[in-house]
């Protein structure tokens, strides 16, 4: 009798995982279609992820695509007048081959420039005139290169200091240029290609010091006709920060300026934020315990409530990193410390954060 009910038990089991599992996997929900009547959810990828498991998951979740690195300056211009597109191009091929929206990221940024970018023929730092010459050059043959393919750019990332007392980054196109490089970025980029949308992309966008010291730039700009259509608020958050409360105000300030808003570079860390660059000490946990795993979903869960309240203005969320397989948390600002801030786990399993931002 034991033994006929173990083996009809077993038999049972059999039945279900040969039936159960690709149901289940058939069932489970996609973010794209579930935000259908929201905004696109993004995923910013390297060209190492377009094959495989990972891009079965970009395909069935996403709907919009960011280049993680391949745009950027130093990468896609080493030399100068020397494009390296390979992996620009991969990623753009994909995205168009499939559907997706494509944003791109970035055109100016005072990090991954390569460094010949401010050093003249003879060797000194470069004239205002060759400097403005060369960022036209680079401006112009990206996103014209790209032109009705990639309906977004972040023209400008992280401008404004870190110091509280500042407005602009003290940053090597600052000290040449002065503010001209902001202004003269927008107009070159808009003159590539008058249908994409010009972004202002940061982060710490809700600290309501930094948010005011960002909306004065942009309406400085707007004031100036600069041709600008959007702020990208970068979410590279914490199980702590932002609050409700100031998420919602940032949102309602920059939109009170007819700007649309995206949220670019969304993770939670696990961990509070830290400032500095360290090691990982010895002992110290890196691990995705029960509890934080029901806080991060308890946030995610808050962060896509107040997205979907403000559905008129976000245009666009994107996830920094597929699954928690690969995050640039996992070095930064604690090298060797893993992270886990995605909605799907190192087996792109769905983590209790992706129910927690698809059952609402
Ligand atoms: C900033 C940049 C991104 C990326 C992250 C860290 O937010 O905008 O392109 O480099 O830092 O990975």
């Amino acid at each position: 009798m034991f033994l006929n009910l173990t083996k009809k038990s077993s038999f049972l089991l059999t039945l279900c995982i040969s039936v159960g599992l690709p149901y289940l996997a058939f069932s489970q929900p996609a973010l794209k279609e579930v935000y259908q009547d929201y905004f696109p959810i993004g995923v910013a990828v390297g060209a190492r992820n377009l094959t495989g498991d990972e891009a079965k998951l970009i395909k069935k979740q996403f709907n919009s695509i960011t280049a993680e690195n391949a745009m950027k300056m130093g990468p896609i211009q080493p030399v100068e007048g020397k494009f390296y597109w390979k992996d620009a191009d991969a990623i753009v091929d994909f995205a168009m081959q499939n559907g997706f929206k494509m944003r791109g990221h970035n055109l100016s940024w005072h990090e991954q420039t390569p460094k010949w970018m401010f050093i003249g023929k003879d060797g000194k730092t470069v004239s205002k005139t060759v400097l403005l010459q060369r960022l036209k050059d680079h401006i112009t043959t990206v996103v014209s290169r790209y032109k009705g393919k990639i309906y977004a750019w972040d023209v400008i990332n992280e401008a404004i200091d870190d110091d509280p007392t500042k407005s602009l980054r003290q940053s090597p196109w600052y000290q040449i240029l002065g503010d001209d490089f902001i202004i003269k970025a927008f107009e070159y980029a808009h003159a590539a290609d008058p249908d994409a949308q010009l972004f202002y992309n940061d982060y710490n966008t809700e600290f309501p010091e930094k948010r005011d010291r960002i909306y004065t730039l942009l309406k400085r700009m707007i004031d100036k006709g600069v041709p600008i259509h959007g702020v990208g608020l970068q979410a590279h958050w914490s199980l702590q920060e932002p609050s409700a409360e100031n998420l919602r105000a940032a949102i309602e300030r920059y939109a009170s300026l007819g700007l649309k808003i995206q949220f670019t570079e969304l993770d939670l860390s696990i961990y509070p934020w830290e400032k500095n660059k360290r090691a990982r000490k010895p002992g110290e946990s890196a691990i995705l315990t029960p509890e934080l795993e029901q806080q991060q979903a308890d946030r995610y869960g808050l962060v896509f409530k107040i997205f979907r309240e403000y559905k008129d203005v976000i245009t666009n969320v994107t996830f920094w990193n597929i699954s928690d397989r690969y995050s640039w948390l996992d070095e930064y600002p604690v090298s060797g410390r893993k992270n886990y801030p995605l909605l799907f786990d190192t087996k792109l399993q769905p983590k209790k954060a992706f129910w927690a931002v698809v059952n609402f």
